[in-house]
């Protein structure tokens, strides 16, 4: 059976969940996947494919995600990639600016072509966010002030996008 990591960054666990469920998807499809904290990724050893998960943070992937794709360099490249992000916070937004941002951060790392990318809509609480991050949404020019709590990911497109790359996988 193909095995498969799907690595993630997170600062407030949404993208952990939906690595986690893009794990559970992989798994119904008959592809043997665990979904870990990237930073807890030691070695790709006995892994066949890898899925990183990231949310997008001013328009740079979450950096567990980067010093993993630093660190495995040589392991990816032999390896099949697919990456995921988390980015904006609410559907209106659209995923253009950030599907942009995804592609010009991966420009930017050692990372081998994925063969398959995908963007959502990612979660906003701001009753949760850690000092750096409420400082940042208090300025008044930041597209983040006032906003509200969101979470509109779209739980059918993470669910038919994993479907899509489990046939890649096999
Ligand atoms: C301070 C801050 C900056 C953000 N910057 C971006 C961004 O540049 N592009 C984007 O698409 N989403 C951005 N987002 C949205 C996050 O990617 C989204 O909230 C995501 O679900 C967070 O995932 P996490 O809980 O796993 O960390 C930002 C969110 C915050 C709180």
């Amino acid at each position: 059976m193909t095995q498969v990591l799907v690595a993630y960054g997170s600062r407030y666990g949404t993208t952990r969940e939906v690595a986690e469920s893009v794990a559970a998807t992989l798994q119904e499809r008959g592809v043997s996947a665990e979904a870990k904290p990237a930073r807890e990724v030691r070695s790709l050893d006995g892994y066949d494919g890898v899925v990183l998960g990231t949310p997008l943070y001013m328009g740079m992937v979450h950096r567990d995600v980067r010093a993993l794709l630093e660190r495995n360099r040589e392991a990816l490249a032999e390896r099949t990639l697919a990456v995921f992000a988390l980015g904006p916070i609410k559907a209106e937004d659209g995923l253009d600016a950030s599907r942009e941002q995804l592609f010009t951060a991966l420009a930017k790392t050692p990372a081998p072509t994925p063969v398959a990318t995908g963007v959502f809509v990612g979660a906003y609480d701001p009753a949760r966010l850690g000092l750096r991050d409420r400082l940042l949404a208090a300025l008044p020019a930041s597209p983040l002030h006032g906003e509200p709590a969101h979470d509109e990911r779209d739980w059918e497109a993470i669910r038919r996008w994993a479907i899509e790359l489990s046939d890649r996988l096999h």
